[in-house]
């Protein structure tokens, strides 16, 4: 079974599909791509709106989703988010957030280099949270941090690492992505696709890059680690695949 980790397919929520339509073309496309089931990681960004503001905007969305897809052949849609990473995030209660019926959290890191306190909250976060934490495309960071704070956020032993289909398209970020891959420090993948037409989803164009210069076994495990992710299963047995 492939899923489909991290794309904006909920229609006029964020910065990714604009209508019901383009929603229903970027779904196709993923089915044609060979995707059974996209986890929908709208963003979040607690500084313009509250938890709960989001997830009933998110749920009026995927309604509106609902009733258009009906009867389409296009993956299972689960709902989950891509939560930017704010400070107070250890304080609260962000289940909702999660993808649906796991306790993953699809976090992104911010496109800034982080303060030496940010980096502490972070890791006091991902050291006692209870959520099980996937950072998002972190062969983006490769080129916005310094290589002690980019050690620093791939270096968690009880967190995942999601890489973006799109980035093997950049020069630079195919080669730190194709490294990352080869060294077991990135666990799963999603395409990130924003729209059909400057960020569509591109799992094809990705993984036959991966299988030329790695081979299909990494692909393989993607997907099976992605299935242990949709069964909740624990990072440590996720790890072990
Ligand atoms: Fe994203």
């Amino acid at each position: 079974m492939k899923t489909d980790f991290h794309c904006h397919v909920l229609p006029e929520f964020d910065d990714g599909a604009k209508s019901i339509d383009e929603s229903i073309a970027i779904l196709k496309e993923q089915k044609q791509q060979g995707f059974d089931t996209v986890v929908a990681t709208s963003h979040f960004y607690r500084n313009k709106e509250t938890y709960e503001q989001f997830v009933l905007r998110r749920q009026k969305a995927y309604h509106k989703l609902e009733s258009a897809v009906s009867g389409l052949d296009i993956p299972d849609i689960v709902l989950g988010a891509e939560v930017l990473f704010y400070s107070s995030i250890i304080d609260d209660e962000v289940d909702g957030l999660c993808i649906s019926g796991t306790k993953f959290l699809l976090l992104e890191m911010p496109f800034y280099s982080l303060s030496k306190p940010e980096l502490n909250l972070l890791i006091d976060f991902i050291e006692s949270t209870e959520y099980k934490i996937i950072f998002a495309h972190i062969e983006r960071y490769s080129k916005l941090y310094d290589k002690e704070l980019y050690e620093s956020v791939l270096s968690f032993d009880n967190a995942l690492y999601q890489v973006n289909c799109d980035s093997f398209g950049d020069r630079v970020l195919r080669k730190v992505a194709l490294k990352l891959i080869k060294q077991g420090r990135v666990h799963i993948i999603g395409t990130d696709a924003h729209n059909m037409t400057s960020r569509p989803p591109l799992y094809n164009d990705a993984a036959a890059i991966i299988n030329k210069k790695l081979g299909s076994e990494y692909l393989d495990a993607f997907h099976m680690r992605g299935e242990a992710v949709l069964a909740d299963k624990s990072i440590s047995k996720i790890l072990s695949i």
